[in-house]
């Protein structure tokens, strides 16, 4: 309990989660752009940017959601847009390790990512600007 409290503070103070959610938010657009643009240019290093961007929001994005359950205020609760960030951000957090782990049999294969890969991200990554959008609402909504 003493250290739940003093992971609170830590993420509160430093801000931890608006600083984290920024790498998710930029990882994955970054890494289904990646695929996107390589299959028009048919540039091989567009291809491991892909993989590796998605590799690293994977690797970051469990942390983004820890540090949003830390950073939860009173002020949220019983907000509507809120109760969804909260669990579509938990479900993020297992589904964009899950896009990695399928994006990973393409690198071993040293395949490009199929189109039902691809349209999977952009489902995901529609998701993810929902969700930034839900919290952006909820911190800016009295400016
Ligand atoms: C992929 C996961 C997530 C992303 C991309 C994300 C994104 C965001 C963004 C963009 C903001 C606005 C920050 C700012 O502009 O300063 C925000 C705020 C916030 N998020 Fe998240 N979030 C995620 C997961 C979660 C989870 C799982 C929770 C809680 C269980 C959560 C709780 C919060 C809280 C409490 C705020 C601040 C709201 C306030 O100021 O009252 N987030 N989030």
């Amino acid at each position: 309990m003493i250290l739940v409290h003093a992971a609170r503070q830590l993420v509160s103070r430093l801000y931890i989660h608006p600083i984290l959610v920024n790498f998710t938010a930029a990882l994955v657009p970054v890494s289904l752009g990646s695929d996107v643009l390589e299959r028009l240019t048919r540039r091989g290093s567009l291809r491991e940017t892909g993989w590796w961007t998605m590799l690293y929001a994977a690797c970051v994005t469990p942390f983004t959601a820890l540090a949003g359950w830390l950073f939860w205020m009173k002020d949220d609760v019983g907000v509507h847009g809120m109760a969804i960030h909260k669990w579509l951000g938990t479900s993020l957090a297992v589904l964009i390790p899950a896009l990695a782990l399928w994006r990973s049999r393409f690198w071993k294969a040293d395949r490009r990512p199929n189109g039902l890969y691809l349209g999977a991200g952009l489902v995901l990554l529609a998701a993810l600007i929902l969700q930034g959008h839900l919290g952006g609402v909820q911190v800016f909504k009295d400016m």
